[in-house]
């Protein structure tokens, strides 16, 4: 195993985006289609804007409606990828959600529907698609994380740990490949606010060291990052100082956040108003696989989540 950077081409590649129907994902998949991807799998709870991305992209996409907090959705979606292209290798984990809400006002339904998308959801999908990458000994795993996955925030009780989960997540699979001698790559994107509608009304103090990033920015950032190799990436750069700061005492710690503002970054949240960040879902729903039925109060979200693909 070579220490120098390895290039994960995109081009040729079979690509899934998880939540690729809106947001940076939406824009990783057509940038990816763009690189000569041979095939995009466009994976999000919401199967019109799957559809919609697919139909954007042409006919490298696949649109597929998967609720990556299901396992019987993800099991189902990943044998489909595999039975069609023989391989992924290139899985994005980018589905996110976020409440916004202060510590008080967060639910236990709230904490546990954000880890299940945002953190425990990887552990589903990779393991879809690890057996065969390191059967291949190549592929890549790139993990959406968050700034806030290094260093905590007001009002994202359940979001920010969330992130410091996935970011653990991406660091021990790291090691793990590492240590197995394994050539799969892995990537883990930490970004600062980017402006796609998830975190609308946020503000940022200090534009010029952390401007809120644009989400074509943030897109072309993580495909760049893939194709050079890199296995960690802070968008802006200026992110890197969370990480430093950490070894910081506490009050120093302290004062610096409350300096370039982070805790007040929330105070006028909004996020999306409607759209599945604000759907409700029971803590205590059953995974739904490809052939359950709708149930009760959830069961627009149900529905939408057992078509398990739609072709194009
Ligand atoms: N927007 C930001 O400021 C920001 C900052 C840091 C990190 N991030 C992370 O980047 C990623 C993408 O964020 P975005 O801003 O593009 O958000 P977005 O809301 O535009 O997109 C998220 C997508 O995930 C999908 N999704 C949600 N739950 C799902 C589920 N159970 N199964 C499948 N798909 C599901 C949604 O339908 C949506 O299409 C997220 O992981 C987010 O936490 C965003």
């Amino acid at each position: 195993m070579s220490v120098l950077k390895r290039r994960v081409p995109i081009a040729g590649a079979v690509v899934v985006v998880t939540g690729g129907g809106s947001g940076i994902g939406r824009l990783m998949a057509k940038g990816a289609a763009a690189r000569g991807a041979k095939a995009v799998l466009v994976w999000d709870l919401s199967q019109d804007a799957a559809r919609a991305v697919a139909e954007e992209i042409g006919q490298q996409a696949r649109a597929v409606c998967v609720d990556v907090t299901s396992n019987e959705s993800v099991a189902a979606a990943a044998e489909q990828a595999l039975e069609e292209f023989g391989r992924v290798d290139i899985l994005i984990n980018n589905a996110g959600i976020v409440t916004g809400k202060d510590f008080l006002s967060v639910t236990e339904a709230d904490v546990e529907r954000t880890f299940a998308v945002n953190t425990t959801s990887h552990y589903r999908t990779v393991k879809a698609f690890l057996p065969g990458m390191l059967e291949r000994d190549r592929g890549a795993i790139v993990t959406i994380a968050s700034a806030a996955g290094l260093v905590g925030v007001a009002r994202q009780a359940d979001y920010s740990p969330s992130k410091f989960g996935a970011v653990g997540f991406a660091q021990s699979l790291r090691a793990e490949l590492r240590h197995r001698g394994s050539n799969v790559h892995t990537l883990l994107y930490c970004p600062y606010y980017i402006s796609t509608g998830m975190f609308e009304g946020v503000k940022t103090k200090f534009r010029l060291v952390l401007p809120i990033i644009t989400p074509d920015t943030a897109a072309r950032h993580v495909l760049d990052a893939l194709e050079a190799g890199c296995q960690m990436k802070v968008d802006p750069p200026f992110v890197r100082a969370a990480q430093v700061a950490q070894a910081l005492p506490v009050p120093v710690l302290d004062k610096l956040l409350d300096f370039f503002g982070i805790n007040q970054t929330m105070d006028d949240f909004v996020g999306r108003s409607s759209g599945v960040d604000a759907e409700p879902r029971g803590a205590d729903s059953e995974p739904r696989g490809a052939d359950s039925e709708p149930r009760g109060a959830d069961a627009e979200l149900a529905e939408r989540a057992v078509q398990s693909r739609e072709g194009k």
